[in-house]
Order: structure tokens, then sequence, then C-alpha cells
């Protein structure tokens, strides 16, 4: 039986908790008193962020988001949550018609369909009670080229444009929906793709850190807002991505290797 102040507790779903975005969006949250469920598919990874929440009212769930399966496992373990941070995702790279067909489905389904098959899952109760949000993480790759990059950049422009229509869908509803759009982050992306170099090459002022991405898109979701571009030099440099001049020197900086 649940305590009172357990059953007051507002709930979380978060994707992708066990580091960078996802685990500082967690920690966040759970000094903010929220009850998380957590999910992620590494089993040392997510015990040692569980650990460092230390946060007594969370679960945590082992998942692999590439597929349904994966995601269907999370609908049957958590109860239809107030808020949904869809988070959870990798870098990729690699020359256009490089990657195999299982590559690019997979890719496509933990960054984009997966997070619509999460969403609509919940949905239907969320529209029910009139209340809830909504935070899909995407990237500034869904705006603007990602040469070698491609699948990715795809993806998280299709789960963009599909926060953006549900966003104005769920106005009615009481249902803020936002995406996140973030630039070079401090994660361990990177890395895990093959892409170290770019901690390198990409200058200083064009990183920014989790806690930020986190603090403005919270913002942003509490103010009801569709969308979000963390850090301010991404704000100062958004509107210059689609002239043809500046997006080659961003894509001169943020060249991949290969
Ligand atoms: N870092 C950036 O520069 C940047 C920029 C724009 C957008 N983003 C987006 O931000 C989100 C978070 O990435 P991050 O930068 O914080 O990277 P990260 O530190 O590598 O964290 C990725 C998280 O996603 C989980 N994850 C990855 N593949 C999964 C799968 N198949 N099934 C279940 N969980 C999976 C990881 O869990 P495991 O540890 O269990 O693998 C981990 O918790 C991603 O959607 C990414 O595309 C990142």
């Amino acid at each position: 039986m649940k305590e009172a102040s357990e059953l007051s507790k507002k709930n979380a779903l978060v994707t992708g908790f066990s580091s960078g975005i996802g685990f500082e969006y967690s920690k966040f949250l759970s000094e903010r008193g929220w009850e998380l469920s957590l999910v992620s598919q590494n089993k040392e990874n997510a015990i040692a962020a569980y650990k460092a929440l230390d946060n007594p009212f969370s679960r945590y769930h082992l998942a692999d988001l590439s597929n349904y399966e994966g995601v269907s496992s999370i609908t049957d373990e958590f109860r239809c949550p107030d808020l949904i941070v869809a988070n959870a995702g990798i870098t990729q790279y690699g020359n256009a018609g490089s990657l195999s067909q299982k590559q690019k489905k997979d890719l496509f389904y933990l960054l984009c369909l997966g997070v619509i098959d999460l969403i609509e899952h919940y949905l239907p109760e969320m529209i029910s009670r009139q209340s809830g949000r909504i935070v899909i993480i995407s990237s500034i790759g869904a705006i603007t080229p990602m040469p070698k990059s491609s699948i990715y950049a795809a993806a998280k422009s299709a789960v963009f444009s599909y926060g953006q229509s549900l966003s104005k869908e769920l106005l009615k509803y009481n249902i803020p929906v936002t995406v996140s759009l973030p630039g070079y982050v401090h994660t361990n992306a990177h890395k895990r793709a093959g892409l170290d170099h770019l901690n390198q090459k990409v200058p200083k002022w064009m990183w920014i850190q989790s806690k930020k991405v986190v603090k403005e898109t919270e913002k942003a979701s509490l103010k009801g807002k569709s969308k979000v571009i963390p850090g301010i030099i991404y704000k100062l440099v958004k509107p210059f991505l689609q002239i043809s001049l500046a997006n080659s020197i961003w894509n001169r900086i943020t060249r991949r290797k290969g």
C-alpha cells in the first residue's frame, strides 16, 4: 500500500536515464520531488545511475528501445505518467549508403517511431485526464543538414515534426508537447559513436552542458512552448542555419571524419 505522500507525487517516465541529458533530467526532477519511472538498456550503467540518483521513489526498467518489443515492455511495466521525457538515443555517423537495412531501421525506430509508439500508448489516458506533459529530445540536426549523419538527422527531423503537430493537436486537452533541439552537448554520445574527434574539432563555445539543456527544456515545457533550442549560442545561430554560406561554415566546423 502506498503512503499518502507517495500518492501525491508526480510521476515522470524518462527514457535513456543512465547518462547525459537523461540522467541530468532525472536528477533535476528527483531534486524537485518527482517519482521516476526510468528506462535504459545497459544493466551496469542503469544500476550506477540509479544509485547516483538516490531517489527512493524511482524504479528502473531495462529495455532496448530500438524495437517495438522494448517499447511495449515499458508500457507493460509503468502506468501512465504525468510527464514523458522521450530522450533515449544514440548519435550515428557513416557515409550515405553505408548503414545496413537493420541499422537504419533500428536507428529510425529508436529516435522516431519508438518515441511515437511510447507516447501514443499513454496518450488516451492523458487525454481522458486532460493533463500531462510530453518532452521530446530531438536535435539541432532536425533543422540543419548533417552530412555523414543523414539517417540520424532525418529521424530527428521526423520526430520534431511529429512533436510540432502533436503540440497543436493536444492544446485543447491541456497537454503541452515540447520538442528540444540541442546542439553539441557534453555527454557520452559522441564517444559511443566513435566521434571522439569532435571534442577537439568543435570549438568550445559550441558545447553546452546537459544541465542547461534540461533547465531550458523544462522551462519551455512548463510555459507550454512547442519547441526550444537550448543555449544562447544556438538561439543566435539558428536564423542563419538555412543560409548556404553560414551552413557551409557550420558543416566545416562540425565535419565528421571518414
Ligand atoms: N550529446 C549531444 O550533443 C546531443 C545533441 C542533440 C541531441 N542529443 C540527443 O539527446 C539524447 C540523449 O543523448 P545523450 O547525448 O545524453 O547521450 P548519452 O549520454 O550517450 O545517453 C544516451 C542514453 O540513451 C540510452 N539508450 C541508447 N540507446 C538505447 C536503446 N537502444 N535502448 C534504450 N536506451 C538506449 C542510453 O542507455 P544505455 O546506457 O543503457 O545504453 C543512455 O541512457 C539522444 O536522443 C540524442 O540524440 C544529444
